[in-house]
């Protein structure tokens, strides 16, 4: 029988999850129950067998399924696949290497869908402690089959269940985002990167759907006085998407949406497509309770 899948030894047990149901740490009886965690409270969460926990209690959740549909999913790990981002995923890495702890630091990425720039990450260095969280239990489960040695959870990144100032760096890239819960678990003088599109992200794309362009309007942090602004990155690329990409493209991007059956038809056939790609990263400090 194969070994089940546990996540790596913490040094804390602040390092742990917390439990959704009364907030303790939620640990391993490695011997008795070597795939479920559970609190002294005696409430417990089964590993699944791709390795993430699921932490979303069915209160907490506005549907069935929340966030990201498996499709959306599939199309955006086959789209990030083809490099066509690389420019964002090696500035990230870049930031992270650059950063005064190097890959010596714990980092989380909030909204961290198919697991692409965690991949990124750890493909960069073996020393990273990465955490991974999504409300979409489609997103975190294919984040997990990469086997990428990353803590993986599916929750809300508006109820993070981590302890108070556990981690280095927080990412976020095109995801809903709350300032507080990501101040509460940053360390004082943690950093945020956070990526959002610019006005002329994927202008190619929006030229067809609407009939002027609507730019997308991104998940801005809601309050800022928890952080403090270092600095803003632009990122301007022109790509030229090509055969099935072109859908892909599409159905990862809330314009799918927006779409008629006509013009998704039509993006089908297209044989090129040449789209400019714009980002954002802004570079936020966690200023801590001052
Ligand atoms: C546009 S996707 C970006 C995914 C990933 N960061 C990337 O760039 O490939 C937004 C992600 O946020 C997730 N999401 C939506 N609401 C969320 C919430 N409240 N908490 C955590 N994740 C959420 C979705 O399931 C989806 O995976
Ligand atoms: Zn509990």
């Amino acid at each position: 029988m194969s070994k089940a899948f546990t996540y790596p030894a913490l040094r804390s047990t602040r390092d742990n999850f917390k439990c959704p149901s009364c907030g303790l740490a939620l640990t391993l009886n490695a011997e008795s129950q070597p795939k479920t965690y559970s609190c002294t409270n005696g409430h417990s969460f089964d590993m699944a067998k791709e390795g993430y926990l699921n932490l979303l209690l069915a209160q907490h959740k506005r549907s069935r399924n929340p966030g990201d549909s498996d499709d959306m999913i599939r199309s955006r790990q086959r789209f990030l696949a083809t490099g066509h981002y690389s420019s964002l995923s090696e500035t990230l890495v870049d930031l992270v290497s650059n950063s005064t702890m190097g890959f010596d630091q714990t980092l989380i990425d909030l909204g961290c869908g198919e697991g692409h720039y965690l991949q990124q990450l750890r493909n960069a260095s073996p020393d990273l402690k990465l955490l991974g969280l999504d409300i979409s239990k489609f997103a975190v489960r294919s984040a997990a089959k990469r086997k990428m040695d990353a803590r993986l959870v599916v929750d809300s990144a508006f109820n993070i269940p981590l302890f108070e100032n556990r981690v280095d760096t927080a990412i976020s890239v095109f995801s809903p985002i709350s300032s507080e819960e990501t101040a509460r678990i940053l360390k004082p003088g943690g950093t945020l990167i956070m990526v959002g599109p610019g006005e002329e992200h994927l202008s190619g794309l929006t030229e067809i759907i609407y009939d002027k362009t609507v730019p997308h309007a991104g998940n801005p942090l809601e309050a800022t006085a928890q952080f403090a602004l270092q600095e803003t990155l632009e990122i301007k690329r022109d790509i030229s998407v090509e055969g099935s990409d072109i859908l892909d493209l599409l159905t990862m991007t809330p314009y799918y949406w927006h779409s008629r059956p006509e013009q998704q038809v039509m993006l089908e056939k297209l044989k090129k497509l040449e789209t400019r790609i714009h980002f954002y990263l802004k570079i936020y400090k966690n200023k801590g309770s001052e």
